[in-house]
């Protein structure tokens, strides 16, 4: 009886632990749990030594750290701002804040104005700043700035405020709403002192989920890209739920693909590939543009989610020029794509995929990059890595050829996820944002939550054991693993990793859901998602968590934006958004004077007027955020 009425309660995730119980505690969580514990950090340094797999015990003490939290030692130079639930961006004192561009803002000066009744139009949404930014990168030329920035999704009760149930009901209401996705590229400056679009400048771009952009790599031409509107498998349309970002050496941008797999929609009768149900593809797409696109019907066109789930290049100061898809590095909820250079000159590429239980990738360049030279199709080639992490703190880059997965080149480029799963590579806690430290050679990525850990299998059937640099089962609060490859070599098959962090909540938690010793209930956070350093070799970490304030996440707040010092282990809360934000995005201008971040889905449960106040409509926005006396920031 007693069962029967809780079930009632229990979320589909929580009736599925019912059914589905999660497996006993395993050897290995035992000694994660001996890591993370309370006592270790109330003795200060002394459990350190024993603590090889969080903050491992050859790069990071402890005891120093908290030593130095509150001295003159630290290099995190602000007083910590505290958690909060208020409808604005709070920031240290002797920093300021304001708005560069917001959703609907136009880019041009024969757009119309923002309407906040309507969300605008099809054709006013394709000259002005889409919704929901998120990651962005700077770049400079002949003294312009300029701003590439995605907007990953849309929120459907503003951006279609005129329909009462807030979804697309013409063909208009569709364009507008695939207008509202992709890149935006604007040109920015201060006049009179304040940070704004230049509008009609040459570098304002809009690329869409209309916007035609070349096929380059394995995938190019196979069967399975080929649809009625292109039967060479060549020239996608679009680009859409451009989650992170990357930028490369050779000054062109890199968008990723994420979620590109709920815009499909299906009659009942059409028969899901296994696949598409790997991918989440299914016969109830949220957004509806089926309604005024043939494309997004998988009865007429079944091949189109194919051509989705890729990393982009777009060189954003030549606005004539035509995106390539890289699909060399692999087809999978991308969330951004971080570069690094080998010592040996070939180009890395750092990827997660962001699913519970899906996998961390790298990729490898064929060529070499020459400085000065012609590196624009270094991504076009190469070969793909999925890790697989031991428990001794070692772990492997394991390739995706066709002799490791007996899928040819095409095949491993569009069905990446499978390639991985057969070569055994490690299900993760949701990999988002991978960031590569300026120094040294040491990689970081935010694990942000999973709370199919150690209850049930990825959609491929992959085990989740809550093992290695995932070692809580149903994870709430997620952590941030880094790895130090072998030889100080972004190439070497091998590397050996620890934990940066484990977020949790030591004012509810006495046990591992307390956090790591650099946790306190001061600087404690959930759901690490964007990840960035600084030029001093300081780790930005962004959060897209739960900022109920209660049960779990009582005491942490919106989400936020903290920053912690990779030699000892310190992290402070820099920033806190308004109400029912993420903050995610990180970029600076050229003399680091000012550093932009967005502030994505204020108020997606109807909560915020973020940034305008009053009654307004909530508005995603690019936001600033500088020194009161002007000085680098970063
Ligand atoms: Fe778009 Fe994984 O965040
Ligand atoms: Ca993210
Ligand atoms: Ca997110």
């Amino acid at each position: 009886m007693m069962i029967i009425e809780q079930k009632q309660n229990l979320s589909f995730d929580e009736l599925d632990e019912l059914v589905r119980p999660a497996p006993e505690v395993v050897e290995f969580e035992e000694v994660a749990h001996k890591m993370v514990s309370r006592r270790g950090f109330l003795s200060g340094g002394a459990a350190v030594g024993a603590s090889a797999f969080v903050m491992g015990s050859t790069t990071l003490a402890a005891g120093k750290a908290f030593a130095a939290a509150d001295s003159a030692e630290s290099r995190l130079a602000f007083s910590m701002v505290k958690a909060n639930t208020l409808d604005t961006i709070t920031v240290p004192e002797g920093y300021k804040w304001e708005v560069v561009a917001s959703w609907g803002d136009p880019l041009f000066s024969n757009a119309p104005a923002f309407d906040p009744a309507t969300g605008g139009t099809g054709a006013s949404q394709e000259l002005a700043f889409g919704d929901h930014n998120d990651g962005m990168a700077f770049f400079s030329k002949d003294g312009k700035q300029i701003l590439a920035i995605n907007n990953e999704y849309t929120n459907e009760k503003t951006l279609h405020a005129n329909r009462t149930d807030g979804m697309p009901i013409n063909a208009d209401d569709v364009r507008k709403n695939k207008a509202a996705h992709g890149v935006s590229i604007i040109e920015v400056d201060q006049r009179g002192g304040k940070w704004g679009i230049v509008q009609d400048s040459p570098y304002n771009r809009r690329i869409t989920a209309d916007t035609e952009m070349d096929i380059t790599g394995p995938a190019r031409g196979h069967k399975w890209m080929q649809t009625s509107a292109d039967p060479k498998g060549v020239v996608a349309k679009g680009t859409w739920n451009n989650c992170g970002n990357g930028q490369t050496p050779w000054g062109t941008y890199l968008t990723c693909e994420e979620n590109f797999n709920g815009y499909f929609t299906a009659s009942k009768d059409f028969k899901m590939p296994d696949d598409y149900k790997r991918y989440g593809v299914s016969t109830e797409g949220r957004y509806d543009w089926a309604l005024a696109d043939d494309r997004f019907n998988l009865d007429k066109e079944p091949n189109e989610p194919n051509r989705f789930g890729y990393v982009v290049e777009i060189d954003p100061l030549d606005p004539t020029s035509r995106p390539k898809k890289r699909t060399a590095l692999g087809r999978f909820k991308h969330e951004n794509a971080e570069l690094a250079i080998a010592g040996n000159g070939h180009v890395v590429v750092y990827l997660g995929d962001d699913e519970r239980g899906e996998f961390l990738y790298r990729f490898v360049s064929k060529h070499k990059y020459l400085a000065g030279g012609n590196n624009r199709d270094l991504l076009e080639e190469g070969t793909l890595y999925a890790a697989k992490f031991h428990d001794n703190n070692r772990g492997e880059w394991i390739a995706l050829t066709p002799k490791s997965t007996g899928m040819t080149e095409a095949e491993i480029a569009i069905h990446t996820r499978m390639a991985a799963s057969k070569v055994g590579a490690t299900t993760m806690d949701r990999p988002e944002w991978v960031a590569s430290h300026p120094h040294k050679v040491e990689v970081y990525c935010a694990l942000t939550n999973n709370s199919n850990r150690g209850v049930k299998p990825n959609a491929g059937g992959d085990e989740t054991p809550a093992t290695g640099p995932n070692p809580r089962v149903k994870n709430n609060f997620g952590q941030i693993v880094r790895w130090m490859p072998m030889n100080e070599d972004h190439t070497s098959a091998e590397f050996k990793w620890d934990l940066f962090v484990l977020a949790g909540n030591p004012a509810v938690y006495s046990d591992a859901n307390a956090g790591s010793k650099n946790i306190n209930q001061d600087n404690m956070f959930n759901s690490p998602d964007g990840l960035k350093f600084d030029s001093k070799g300081l780790l930005w970490i962004q959060t897209d968590g739960n900022y109920s304030n209660e049960k779990d996440f009582q005491g942490q707040g919106n989400n936020q934006m903290l920053v912690g010092d990779p030699e000892t282990g310190e992290i402070r809360r820099f920033l806190v958004g308004p109400k029912e934000c993420e903050i995610t995005g990180l970029a600076w201008n050229a003399n680091k004077t000012a550093m932009f971040i967005s502030v994505q889905h204020p108020g997606e449960d109807g909560n915020s007027h973020w940034p305008n106040g009053g009654q307004s409509v909530p508005r995603s926005s690019v936001v600033a955020i500088s020194r009161e006396d002007g000085a680098v920031i970063g």
